[in-house]
């Protein structure tokens, strides 16, 4: 079948969105489902298409105007180099965290080994990423079991470079200390889950989403896990809300820090150096 059809097909068929956002989910599902890229649909690149793919794609139809997020109905997204596994357990991993990978692969390139923590992996995409573009040993903790499944499935399709714990980071003690602590954990406070997109409420685990009622409580157990098992000279990076950077300023008082705005320009991550 020409790509062509596919996608008008789906700008037809699919509803319940905007123009633009079915543009972008159509745009999506060719990429995540048939590897099918802008210039593929440029060139109307042929898709094998038989009986089975003909009756999922119907199927899909339907879930994607049921609001079913497209990365659920491929099981795949995205995330700065490669396609990752994810499911309904797992976050889908956002652009602000490839923002936050680029900051650390490119200020901690070099030859020397390194150990890095992923505190609250999700699907792994992280740490994954992060193994493959720094020498390093790379550890990914979370836990929802169901979540490191999924990592461990990303992990399989890079030679198995990461070691996925199922832990929660308030009973975990390392063998080694490391070089390097990343987390991007849950950092909504339930008071704001009005706010929070009413499909993303649905879909995604709350578990990943949700901190309790302080928005700050992880960051609190990082920095102490950190006072233990951080090496000397160690760096910290944070992805954070940038409602509560007040908070959080006031809890990295006496640190050496730095707070980067994400591309749109929301203060977003911070970067602690010890
Ligand atoms: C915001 S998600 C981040 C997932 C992934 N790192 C990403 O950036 O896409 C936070 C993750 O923290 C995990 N988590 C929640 N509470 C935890 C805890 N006490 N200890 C370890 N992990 C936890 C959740 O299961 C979830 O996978």
């Amino acid at each position: 079948m020409q790509s062509n059809l596919i996608y008008a097909e789906l700008l037809k068929k699919v509803k319940n969105y905007s123009d633009n956002e079915l543009k972008n989910i159509s745009l999506k599902y060719l990429y995540l489902k048939f590897n099918l890229s802008s210039s593929d649909l440029l060139i109307n690149k042929t898709v094998p298409w038989n009986k089975k793919t003909q009756e999922e794609f119907k199927i899909d139809i339907k879930k994607l105007t049921n609001k079913i997020p497209v990365q659920h109905i491929t099981g795949s997204e995205f995330f700065y180099d490669r396609v990752f596994h994810v499911s309904d357990k797992t976050l889908i991993p956002r652009p602000e965290t490839e923002e936050l990978v680029d900051v650390i692969i490119k200020s901690e390139k070099s030859n020397h080994k390194k150990n890095i923590l992923d505190i609250g992996t999700g699907s792994g995409c992280i740490a994954v990423t992060l193994s493959n573009h720094l020498t390093s040993n790379v550890i990914g903790l979370d836990i929802s079991k169901a979540a490191i499944d999924v990592a461990n499935k990303n992990n399989a399709l890079t030679s198995n470079k990461v070691s996925f714990i199922t832990s929660k980071i308030e009973n975990y003690i390392p063998e080694e200390p490391f070089d390097i602590i990343v987390s991007n954990p849950p950092y909504i406070p339930k008071s704001d889950e009005d706010k929070v997109d009413k499909n993303v409420l649905i879909h995604e685990p709350h578990r990943a989403l949700f901190v309790g009622s302080d928005p700050i409580y992880f960051y609190k157990i990082i920095l102490e896990f950190s006072k233990k098992h951080l090496k000397k000279n160690g760096s910290i990076y944070f992805e954070v809300n940038q409602n509560y950077i007040g908070q959080i300023k006031n809890l990295l008082m006496g640190y050496d820090f730095d707070i980067i705005k994400d591309l749109y320009g929301h203060k977003r991550f911070v970067v602690i150096k010890t």
